[in-house]
């Protein structure tokens, strides 16, 4: 019977219902609505004490590139089902695997979508073009503020008023947690200095802010299991995301995730993302690139970035229509730098994850506790 579940399967993996809009001259870039299937925990078991074995790794690398991904079949509804079951990690050191299923509400499941068709001419990274983010004004504030630094090396993004997405390999290398997940705390950048102290000295307002980071604890940690199984395999960088709750509100502004629309919808083809890239200390780092070639799962993209950027939300800026009003969404999350051996040549990508439909009802799943709240992606 693998024809229904390969079925069923297929519809979860399509994008439904995209507006198109007419190329006009006020036309803008607009959020596509989506279908969102539902991810429901099933049964949770307890597995005890967990281990802490692994030496954080700031990069992760696969050799399998966009046209080895491109290669493989499409999962099955049970194995979907596998991947997107997940483990939780507590700060007690306890962890538990819960099993959960995916269904489709409705039935109007339409309309393919194919990955976008690659313009792959090799672009070198000629000069560096990432912007250290100088100054309170833009480090307090949206978007730059919702970047934060995990005290394992990574950076993560602020995406609830207790929650922070990242990426997995920050957690756990695919077999044991890391060293540090089970102290997890998540760094946000203040000024050292009062406000007050500041105002009185003008002269000094040329002068770079100085910042430290304040730290929170992370109460809880979601990883699925698609990267705790398959990081061994090729199939693991698809689920390189985590989510992590803190133990009390951040009390800032943060980003709505989204599902991640194909790379020809996004403004200029563009992603932008902000972290903690560990060759500039202390400093947040902007950048923005084109996506090179997608596959179902990931952007392949030559942003400029060194580890300790892995993690950080990537996200992109369009209209949303039903609100009448720009809304900056994350739509994936990046990962890492990749070497690809193509016909022998060796080429570099740095890799995101992408936000799909089934990955934004699990994460919305483990944001807001019901899929109610989660049917619009
Ligand atoms: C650890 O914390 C979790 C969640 O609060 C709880 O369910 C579990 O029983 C605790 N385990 C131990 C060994 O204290
Ligand atoms: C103001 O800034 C200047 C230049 O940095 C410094 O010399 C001076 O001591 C500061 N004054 C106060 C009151 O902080």
């Amino acid at each position: 019977m693998m024809l229904p579940t390969r079925l069923s399967a297929l519809c979860l993996l399509v994008f439904v219902i995209s507006e198109v809009e007419p190329h006009s001259s006020n036309w803008k870039p607009m959020w596509p609505s989506y279908k969102v299937p539902v991810v429901l925990p099933q049964a949770t078991l307890s597995l005890g004490k967990a281990q802490f074995n692994a030496e954080p790794r700031l990069d992760v690398a696969s050799p399998c590139g966009p046209e080895c991904h491109k290669h493989y079949s499409l999962p099955t509804l049970e194995e979907l089902k596998e991947y997107m079951s997940y483990e939780t990690l507590y700060s007690n050191g306890s962890h538990t695997e819960t099993e959960v299923g995916i269904y489709v509400l409705g039935s109007s499941v339409s309309s393919t979508q194919s990955g976008g068709k690659s313009r792959t001419k090799r672009q070198i990274y000629g000069y560096d073009s990432r912007f250290s983010i100088y100054g309170k004004d833009f480090l307090l504030n949206y978007p730059f503020s919702t970047s934060v630094k995990l005290s394992t090396g990574c950076t993560g993004t602020l995406v609830a008023e207790k929650h922070v997405l990242t990426a997995a390999h920050c957690i756990h290398d695919g077999k044991s947690y890391v060293k540090g997940a089970q102290k997890l705390r998540v760094g946000f950048l203040k000024p050292k200095h009062k406000d007050g102290e500041k105002a009185l000295n003008q002269t000094n307002s040329r002068i770079p802010d100085k910042m430290k980071f304040q730290w929170i604890r992370v109460k809880r940690t979601h990883v699925p299991k698609g990267w705790i199984k398959g990081n061994a395999n090729d199939i693991g960088m698809d689920y390189d995301y985590a989510l992590l709750e803190l133990k009390k509100p951040h009390k800032r502004k943060f980003m709505m995730i989204g599902v991640s629309p194909t790379s020809r919808q996004f403004p200029s083809g563009r992603i932008h993302f902000s972290g903690y890239d560990n060759d500039r200390p202390g400093h947040l780092v902007y950048r923005f690139c084109d996506v090179k070639e997608e596959t179902y799962d990931l952007l392949y993209q030559q942003c400029d970035a060194q580890p300790g950027a892995s993690g950080s939300g990537v996200y992109v800026r369009m209209w949303k229509r039903q609100k009448q009003k720009w809304e900056r969404k994350i739509i994936g999350i990046f990962s890492g730098h990749q070497w690809v051996d193509k016909d022998g040549d060796k080429q570099d990508y740095n890799v995101a994850v992408r936000i799909t439909p089934l990955k934004y009802a699990q994460i919305c799943f483990w944001i807001k506790g019901n899929y109610i709240d989660c049917r619009d992606g």
